[in-house]
């Protein structure tokens, strides 16, 4: 018999989030972008899941407006809350924060992020310093904020965001390639040494994801060339990546730890 989660699934989602995982059910998620883009699709599946997720951004408007609509049937409404990640102190007071509110956390998503495209001869040591804030140097301490508890509930899954854009060597992105880079030896090396605390830490390595900020960037002659180059047709929505980051917060990813995981429809 289908219950409510069971017919909200059916009815809002598509694709890619067919998958229910009963044990993400209840489960303690924070997720960070949640507002719009990926970062929405991700709150909007855990929620589907019935995990009690809370979501940070800069984005308020967005960011109450998705908690508001997907709070009506939702087994644990998202709750939406304003941190900048690029003030260090304030993510690390308020992860504890959230730690403390939900009594413990089993799932990290570090998923914010900003591409603003850039020339290396513009590129000053203070835009530096914020690029890397912006797109790396979070990251680290939210995992770091939440590793305690994580160890004292014997597990968690911590998933890092990535990107294709520096395999590819894309133009105009070299600070945001550069963070996105370090980003796979962040989750290397957390891996290694959180792997006896049944921690496990992965990367989402997206391709090309359709969002409202990606249109902003591409024309459709320029999408069109993405699809091209692609092994498979069509375009990859924010639910194909909510797919893979349910798998690697699943128990059925009990054994994957320490390495990128790629859904980019095989763009080369
Ligand atoms: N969309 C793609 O094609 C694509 C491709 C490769 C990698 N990615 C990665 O996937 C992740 C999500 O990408 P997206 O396309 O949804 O990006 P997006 O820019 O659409 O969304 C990112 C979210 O992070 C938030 N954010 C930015 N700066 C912040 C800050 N200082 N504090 C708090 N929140 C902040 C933004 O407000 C936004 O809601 C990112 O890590 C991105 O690098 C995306």
């Amino acid at each position: 018999m289908m219950n409510d989660q069971d017919n909200m699934l059916k009815k809002t989602t598509s694709g890619g989030l067919s998958a229910i995982y009963p044990e993400l059910r209840d489960r303690r998620v924070i997720i960070t972008g949640g507002a719009t883009g990926i970062g929405a699709g991700l709150v909007e599946a855990f929620t589907l899941q019935g995990a009690q997720v809370i979501f940070v951004d800069i984005q308020d408007v967005d960011g109450q407006a998705l908690a508001h609509r997907l709070a009506p049937g939702a087994l644990h409404a998202p709750a939406y809350h304003h941190l900048d990640l690029t003030q260090i102190d304030a993510v690390t007071g308020a992860i504890s924060g959230f730690v403390k509110d939900l009594g413990g956390v089993d799932i990290l998503i570090n998923n914010a992020a900003n591409d603003d495209r850039h020339a290396i001869g513009d590129v000053t040591p203070a835009f530096w310093e914020e690029r890397m804030n912006v797109n790396l140097r979070h990251q680290f301490f939210a995992a770091q904020a939440v590793i305690p508890a994580m160890r004292g509930a014997g597990g968690g899954v911590i998933v890092n965001f990535g990107s294709i854009s520096w395999h590819l060597g894309l133009p105009d992105l070299v600070l945001y390639q550069t963070a996105k880079a370090a980003i796979s030896g962040l989750t290397r090396s957390l891996a290694r040494d959180l792997g006896r605390d049944n921690i496990r830490v992965n990367t989402i390595v997206p391709g090309n994801v359709k969002t409202p900020r990606q249109e902003k960037w591409y024309t459709p002659e320029g999408e069109a060339e993405i699809v091209a180059a692609q092994c498979l047709p069509g375009r990859i929505t924010p639910q194909d990546v909510a797919a893979l980051a349910l798998f690697l917060s699943s128990d059925g990813a009990r054994m994957c730890t320490g390495h990128d995981y790629w859904v980019d429809a095989g763009w080369r």
